[in-house]
C-alpha cells in the first residue's frame, strides 16, 4: 500500500507537516551517531562512566566458545513478555535446545515484590525439572536475564534498574543472582550447579551462527532494545588489563537519559515517557522498541484526529486508551501486499470502534511507516557507529563483520529489517555486515556462555596446579 497516493493533496501536506519532526534526515541520523559516540566513551572512561547514560557494562565474556564446550545445562530467560526455562546440551561443535517451557509472568508479579517474582521463577523451574525427571541432578545454569545489571563477576550481577514492563520491589542494587538462589533454597526441593549471569544481547552474539560463523555484535529490537559488541580491553578502561577484547553491554536504550537527544524528542515521545513506569530513563528505547511502537502510533493518530485530519474528528476510547493500538498491528497494516495491508488495516480500525473512511486507512498507514521506519533509521545510527568504532580500533578501511539479531520487532515487521540495513550501509558505507537471526540465542547462549566459563575454570585450575607444582620442584 503506498500511503501517500490516495490522500488528497492538501491533507496529505496537513498530515506530513504533523509527521515532520519523526523523519529523520541522513544529515540528523550523523548527528545523532555521533552523539551515541561520544555516550560510548563516556560510558567507557573510568572517571565518566558513573554519569554516562549508555552504561558500557563490562560482560567478563573474553572468550567465544573454541567448541571445545560440552555438557547438559539449564538455561532461564527472563526479560520479554514471558520467562523460560530450558534445557540445552552442549556438544563438541553444536549447541542443541532440548526442551523447554513458558512461564508466562501475571501482570501484578511483574511489579510487585522482588521475592515473589523469584519464588515464581523458582517454581517454574521446579515444575520443568519435575518434567524432565531431573530433579536429583544439578545441573550448571545459564540466567538470561534481560535487564541492565552491573557485572561484578560473571556470578554476580547487579541490578540497575528496571525496564520495559518490570518494576518488582527489592531488587534494583541487589545481586540478581543471589536473589534466584535465595528463592531456591526457600523451596527445598531441587539444587542448581554453577551459574553464569548473560545479558539477552550477549547470549545472542556468542549463539548466532555457532559454530559456523563468529559474530562479535549483536542487537535486540523486540519488547526493549539494545547492542553489545566486542570491545578492545585497552579501551575498557573500567576493567584491568589491556590485552585481548571484552565484550560490553552497550545498554543503548539509555542513550538520551542525560538529555542530548532532547532536540529530536517529539510531544509523541514526551508523552511516551511522561506516561510510562519508568519516566526519565530509556529515552532511546522508548522511541524504538516493540513495549512503545503500538502507543507512539497512538499518539499521533489521537493528535491528527483532534486536528480534524482524521476519523471524521472523533476522538474516540481507543484513542485515549494506553496499550489499545498494539505494536503487532503496525506489521499487519504494513503488509507489503496491498490489499491484504488494507484489509488488515479495514478490521484493525473496525475492531478499534473507529469511525473511518477509506482515505483514513492510507493516513493510518502512512503514520504507521512514519513510526517503524524512525525506529528501524534510530537503530541504524546507533549500529553504524558500532561498527565505525570496532573498523577505527583495528585500523581497518574496511570492515567485515556479522551482526547477530533478535526480537519480534526485527523479525515480524515486514519492512524494517530492509530498512535498518539498508540505512546503515548508507551510515557506515566502509563496513559490510551481514545480518544473522538468532534462533533460540538466549537460551544456547547462556548455557554457551556458562559453558566456556566452566572451561576457563578448568584451565585456570590446571595452570595454578601447574604453578604450584613448578614451586614445588
Ligand atoms: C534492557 C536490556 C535488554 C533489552 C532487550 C532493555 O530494556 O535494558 O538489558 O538487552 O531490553 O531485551
Amino acid at each position: 500500500m503506498t500511503g501517500s497516493v490516495s490522500i488528497p493533496p492538501q491533507l496529505k501536506a496537513q498530515v506530513e507537516e504533523h509527521l515532520e519532526p519523526l523523519i529523520l534526515s541522513d544529515e540528523k541520523l550523523r548527528d545523532i551517531s555521533q552523539r551515541f559516540l561520544k555516550e560510548m566513551d563516556k560510558g567507557l572512561g573510568k572517571s565518566t562512566h558513573h554519569r554516562a547514560s549508555v552504561k558500557m557494562l563490562p560482560t567478563f565474556v573474553r572468550a567465544t566458545p573454541d567448541g571445545t564446550e560440552k555438557g547438559d545445562f539449564l538455561a532461564l530467560d527472563l526479560g520479554g513478555t514471558n520467562f523460560r526455562v530450558l534445557r540445552v546440551q552442549v556438544m563438541e561443535h553444536a549447541v542443541k535446545k532440548m526442551d523447554s517451557q513458558i512461564c508466562p509472568i501475571p501482570q501484578e508479579i511483574m511489579v510487585g515484590r522482588g521475592t515473589q517474582l523469584f519464588d515464581h521463577i523458582a517454581a517454574c523451574m521446579s515444575e520443568f525439572l519435575d518434567s524432565q525427571n531431573l530433579k536429583g541432578e544439578t545441573l550448571p545454569l545459564g540466567f538470561t536475564f534481560s535487564f541492565p545489571c552491573e557485572q561484578k563477576e560473571i556470578d554476580k550481577s547487579i541490578l540497575i534498574r528496571w525496564t520495559k514492563g518490570f518494576n518488582c520491589s527489592g531488587v534494583e542494587g541487589k545481586d540478581v543472582v543471589k536473589l534466584l538462589k535465595e528463592a531456591i533454597h526457600r523451596r527445598r526441593d531441587f539444587n542448581i550447579g554453577s551459574v553464569a549471569m548473560v545479558n539477552d544481547t550477549v547470549g545472542t552474539m556468542m549463539s548466532c551462527g555457532y559454530p559456523n560463523s563468529h559474530c562479535e555484535i549483536a542487537i535486540i529490537i523486540g519488547t526493549g532494545t539494545n547492542a553489545c559488541y566486542m570491545e578492545d580491553m585497552k579501551n575498557v578502561q573500567r576493567v584491568q588489563g589491556e590485552d585481548g577484547q571484552m565484550c560490553i553491554n552497550t545498554e543503548w536504550g539509555g542513550f538520551g537519559d542525560d538529555g542530548s537527544l532532547d532536540d529530536f524528542l517529539t510531544e509523541f515521545d514526551r508523552e511516551i515517557d511522561r506516561t510510562s513506569i519508568n519516566r526519565g530513563v530509556h529515552t532511546f528505547e522508548k522511541m524504538i522498541s516493540g513495549m512503545y511502537l503500538g502507543d507512539i502510533v497512538r499518539l499521533v493518530l489521537k493528535k491528527l484526529t483532534e486536528d480534524k485530519l482524521l476519523f471524521k474528528g472523533k476522538v474516540s476510547d481507543a484513542l485515549c486508551t494506553a496499550g489499545k493500538f498494539e505494536t503487532k498491528f503496525i506489521s499487519d497494516i504494513e503488509k507489503p501486499d496491498t490489499k491484504i495491508g488494507i484489509e488488515n488495516t479495514r478490521k484493525i480500525l473496525t475492531d478499534l470502534k473507529l469511525d473511518f473512511d477509506t482515505v483514513d486507512l492510507h493516513v493510518v498507514h502512512l503514520v504507521c511507516q512514519t513510526i517503524s521506519k524512525r525506529s528501524a533509521h534510530l537503530c541504524a545510527a546507533a549500529l553504524a557507529t558500532i561498527a565505525n568504532r570496532i573498523r577505527e580500533n583495528r585500523g581497518l578501511e574496511r570492515l567485515k563483520s556479522t551482526v547477530g539479531v533478535d526480537g519480534t520487532v526485527y523479525r515480524k515487521h515486514p519492512t524494517f529489517s530492509e530498512e535498518l540495513q539498508k540505512k546503515v550501509k548508507t551510515l557506515a558505507p566502509e563496513c559490510e555486515l551481514t545480518f544473522l537471526i538468532s534462533e533460540d540465542g538466549s537460551g544456547k547462549g547462556a548455557a554457551l556462555v556458562t559453558a566456556v566459563a566452566e572451561r576457563l575454570a578448568r584451565q585456570s585450575r590446571l595452570l595454578d596446579s601447574d604453578s604450584e607444582n613448578d614451586e614445588e620442584n
